[in-house]
């Protein structure tokens, strides 16, 4: 049976919802329990699938995990840690993109590691070159098998002098993961420094790491030969806090983020006041709201942090489509992520895709077959339409675009989003929303 979500739009969202710890940080974190010498405690945890991949994941190799989900807390004891069976492993193939993380945790605490064929959003090529290279560097043997890697450090992992072509966020968690017990000193150059960056950093150094963040994107990393277990509390899920935020602009509500940090989110806001949304930064939260009148165009650039994030994009483009003029968005990070607008174009929303960097700044996609510029016209009133979820942030923005419609929207696909948004269904309840979930034959 598949689940169909009908959705009757229209209606302004309003009321209260409650982000916890970051999706984009809370895997990581557990990933990084492996390095300990005793128990690690990580709180504000999510109820999301990625959280259940990497419990797993860590189970079959050994490591014990209790999830308490009324507190929000886990505890991963790695005492027990051990190689796990390939068809385990392999049972996880295409469930996520966190598990090859695992390569350096896991070669410090058994000496190799298999890491299954990786799952996550199709929105570009999502290659792992850059993990594969540095790992190189570190001293790691790689070798590709049919339905994954095996990963080796036949003579140890040792520091190195890295630089990434692009600052990735993966690679350059890949290299904290793997340096901070490798021996001598690490040097990364071009590192992302994304604020879940930093969270892991800190997570990290309560384990006893020695890491330098220089202010040029420099990272040095000294290695250490023991570490011991962290208690931490996940950083909140910006990304998360930005939908609801859109989700408000969009459907013309107002929507309490319980848990959004306005730290993590200055370009959000910036951005979000020139469209002429309004916001309230209180002590535990952000009140986002649509002010009444016209929303105003704009000219936007995703970009590495501290720009404006390339998963902020696909839920505001929707807010877009409800300003008065033409927007210009120039996806920068993925080369492939405005393929939901297909979607909002049946809606009724005037985009068009353009292979050309229209932005400030040529980017790495230009002169080649990307269709990553958008140019939204607006208002255009959007109308109820069938669609299938394609992906986590482009789905959002679907489920979005219909409670603006007037009319009624049907989805498939809805297991996708609770991979970054829990208890979606419940939120979007609690905001006044008119949706059914029902079952129907495949
Ligand atoms: N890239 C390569 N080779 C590599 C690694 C990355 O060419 O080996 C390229 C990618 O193809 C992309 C760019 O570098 O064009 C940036 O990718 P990055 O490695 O930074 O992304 P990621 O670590 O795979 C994380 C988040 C994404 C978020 C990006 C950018 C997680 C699990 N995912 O992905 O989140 O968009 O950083 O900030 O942390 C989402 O939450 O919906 C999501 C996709």
């Amino acid at each position: 049976m598949a689940k169909l979500l009908t959705i009757h739009g229209g209606k302004p969202l309003t009321g209260e919802v409650t982000v916890r710890g970051a999706k984009n940080l809370v895997p990581k974190a557990m990933v990084a329990a492996l390095l300990g010498n005793s128990p690690s405690v990580l709180r504000n945890i999510p109820e999301i699938k990625d959280v259940d991949v990497v419990s797993s994941l860590l189970e079959i190799h050994g490591v014990s995990v209790e999830w308490d989900k009324e507190t929000g807390r886990i505890t991963m004891d790695p005492a027990g840690v051990k190689s796990a069976l390939t068809a385990e492993i392999d049972a996880h193939a295409g469930d996520s993109r966190i598990p090859i993380l695992f390569c350096g945790p896991l070669m410090h605490a058994i000496g190799e590691a298999f890491i299954p064929d990786l799952g996550g959003c199709k929105i570009g090529d999502r290659p792992i070159d850059y993990h594969l290279a540095v790992l190189r560097n570190f001293g790691a043997v790689v070798d590709k098998r049919p339905g994954g890697i095996s990963i080796s450090a036949p003579k140890g992992l040792h520091g190195a002098k890295l630089e990434l072509p692009y600052p990735s966020v993966g690679a350059t968690e890949q290299v904290l993961l793997t340096a901070v017990k490798a021996e001598g000193i690490t040097e990364l150059k071009g590192a992302a420094v994304e604020p879940e960056i930093h969270d892991l950093i800190a997570v990290l150094q309560k384990m006893g790491a020695i890491i330098t963040v220089q202010t040029d994107r420099t990272i040095r990393i000294e290695g250490v030969s023991e570490m011991r277990g962290y208690n931490h509390i996940a950083l909140p899920d910006r990304n998360e806090s930005a939908s609801w935020a859109s989700a408000a602009l969009a459907t013309r509500g107002d929507i309490y983020v319980r848990g959004a940090e306005q730290r993590d989110l200055t370009a959000f806001l910036n951005t979000y006041r020139k469209i002429g949304g309004e916001f309230d930064v209180v002590d535990d939260g952000i009140r986002f709201w649509h002010a009444g009148g016209d929303l105003n165009p704009l000219v936007l650039e995703t970009d590495v942090h501290p720009g404006f994030m390339t998963d902020w994009q696909q839920p505001l483009v929707v807010a877009l489509t409800q300003a008065k003029g033409v927007s210009i968005v120039h996806e920068t990070v993925y080369e492939n992520r405005f393929g939901f607008t297909d979607a909002l174009v049946r809606m009724g929303a005037s985009i068009q895709l353009h292979r050309e960097c229209l932005g400030s700044v040529p980017c790495r996609f230009g002169q080649r077959n990307f269709l990553h510029s958008a140019v939204i016209s607006g208002p255009t009133p959007l109308h109820g339409v069938e669609f299938d979820i394609p992906d986590l942030r482009g789905g959002f923005s679907h489920l979005i675009a219909a409670l603006t419609a007037e009319g009624t929207s049907t989805a498939t696909g809805l297991e996708i989003i609770n991979r970054g948004y829990e208890h979606f269904m419940a939120k979007l309840e609690g905001l006044g929303a008119d949706v059914e979930l029902t079952e129907r034959d495949r």
